[in-house]
């Protein structure tokens, strides 16, 4: 079932499970340590101070909490208090207060106090299980949602990722931005490095200034030299007036040295002067121009293997890479996937006017399995050209030009089919109830606690970006 697993989903460290009862019955004690030690370190307190005390040691994500304590052991007054005390100083920890039978009023009365759940006395172990094992699902989701929440803020505009390396990524631009480092992003094409590269320019100081990409691969090597440093009139034939070239266009902004492997070796020269200096002459002229740009480039050659080779200067490469991210390609990033694909599905269809668009089964199938050679980019083209091709609201992976996933190996069980679609009709009902669970479990007919353990069990993540 559910324990160790849940946390270990969620690419978090596996916690210790940790249950603190607080039960002033000596007999209780044993009998509640004994049922729950399979399934939990079980720490022990018979007084409020005692309880308190293991609360700070241990930290335990679950209590089960009785409320006849003493100094009144008869009433409710100081388990009310120690639930009080320990909702108010640990709000991640679950409470599951015990009362008598008779006793309904207080449990009520522990519930609009914090407490998580309850149950009467006598103890019945197997319920006292079902409702802990609940509590620690509770638990976890909680705690990852606080995580998401905690680095979503931090996560950078635009960029659709669940993807821990992804976000990790986005939180190195975001502490770097207000800074001149220079930035070199990494990975295949496709991946997002100039989607980073504006993210980084965005989160600057030099938001309000230009931002200026110049494709090194795309602009024959004897207009490169002009275009990036510019030129004085009559420089050279077809020169017929001053121009300012990308970096003196730059200033103030972001310069974005797109595909910079592709520089040839004398450019690159020209170009670690500048870096070095600061300052630019335009072709055919000798006048000093200074210009402030911040530098980011991107590559998709290995550029320290060029380096071995000889076609990328190594002086130029420590230039440029004074803080280097590496995009993992899409097939790597887990969940990323259908995240984007559902993301980018909903943007196309109300670019292209086409109401509401689903995924059928075969194709959510389709575009988790498929490899995604071209990565994000690959995944927008066929779907904008699904999208505007489609003649009904379904998309089938042809429309994706995907093939079914076929038979043999991949063939899809009913299984996995229901999980497709059970996924997919939470992540809608997810997105249309902007997020709301209550309203998400109406919305699916399943109870809250059942939405919870889907949620945990297909590890969707109720706040995604
Ligand atoms: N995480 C993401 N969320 C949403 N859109 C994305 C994401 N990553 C990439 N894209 C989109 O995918 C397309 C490709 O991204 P981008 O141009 O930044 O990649 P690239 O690595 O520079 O690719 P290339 O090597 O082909 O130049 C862009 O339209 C971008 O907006
Ligand atoms: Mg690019």
């Amino acid at each position: 079932m559910m324990s160790e697993s849940a946390a270990t989903q969620f690419n978090s460290p596996a916690p210790t499970r940790d249950l603190l009862i607080v039960e002033d019955d000596a007999g209780l004690q044993t009998q509640m340590k004994w049922a729950m030690a399979n399934d939990f370190t079980v720490h022990i307190a018979g007084n409020q101070t005692d309880a308190l005390a293991l609360m700070e040691r241990c930290n335990p994500a679950l209590v089960v909490l009785d409320l006849g304590l003493p100094p009144d052991a008869n009433g409710a007054t100081e388990g009310l208090a120690t639930l009080g005390n320990i909702v108010s100083r640990y709000p991640g920890t679950k409470v599951v207060v015990a009362s008598g039978n008779e006793e309904r009023g207080n449990a009520l009365k522990a519930i609009s106090l914090g407490a998580h759940d309850f149950f009467s006395k006598p103890v019945d172990v197997e319920q006292l299980r079902i409702i802990l094992e609940r509590a620690w699902k509770f638990h976890v989701l909680e705690e990852e949602n606080r995580r998401l929440n905690h680095i979503n803020r931090d996560a950078l505009q635009g960029i659709i990722t669940a993807s821990p390396a992804m976000l990790d990524i986005c939180q190195i631009v975001q502490r770097i931005a207000s800074t001149d480092v220079s930035l070199l992003v990494l990975g295949e094409s496709g991946t997002g490095k100039e989607m980073i590269a504006r993210a980084l320019h965005g989160q600057s100081d030099r938001a309000h200034g230009p931002f200026i990409a110049v494709n090194c691969a795309a602009i024959p090597d004897n207009l490169l030299e002009s275009e990036l440093f510019g030129h004085e009139r009559g420089a050279f034939t077809g020169a017929i007036k001053q121009t300012r070239g990308k970096v003196e266009q730059a200033k103030g902004g972001t310069l974005f040295l797109d595909e910079i492997g592709d520089m040839p070796l004398a450019l690159q020269a020209k170009m670690l002067r500048f870096l070095q200096s600061r300052i630019i002459q335009r072709l055919g002229g000798r006048e000093d121009i200074a210009v402030d740009v911040r530098i980011v480039s991107a590559s998709n050659r290995p550029l320290q293997e060029m380096i071995g080779q000889g076609t990328f200067r190594e002086d130029l490469f420590f230039r440029i890479n004074e803080v280097t991210v590496t995009l993992p390609p899409l097939r790597e990033r887990t969940g990323d996937t259908l995240l984007i694909a559902h993301a980018l599905l909903q943007k196309f269809s109300e670019t292209y006017k086409k109401g509401r668009l689903e995924f059928n089964q075969a194709a959510l199938a389709a575009i988790n399995t498929y490899a995604w050679p071209g990565n994000v980019r690959e995944l927008e083209n066929r779907l904008k050209r699904a999208v505007v091709l489609a003649n009904t609201n379904r998309i089938t992976p042809t429309d994706l030009g995907l093939t079914a996933a076929p038979d043999g190996d991949d063939f899809v069980t009913l299984r996995q089919a229901r999980k497709v679609a059970e996924i997919d009709a939470i992540r809608k009902a997810l997105a249309s109830c902007n997020n709301n669970l209550s309203r998400t479990a109406k919305v699916l007919g399943v109870s809250r606690p059942t939405l919870y353990t889907l949620l945990a069990d297909y590890e969707i993540r109720a706040n995604p970006r």
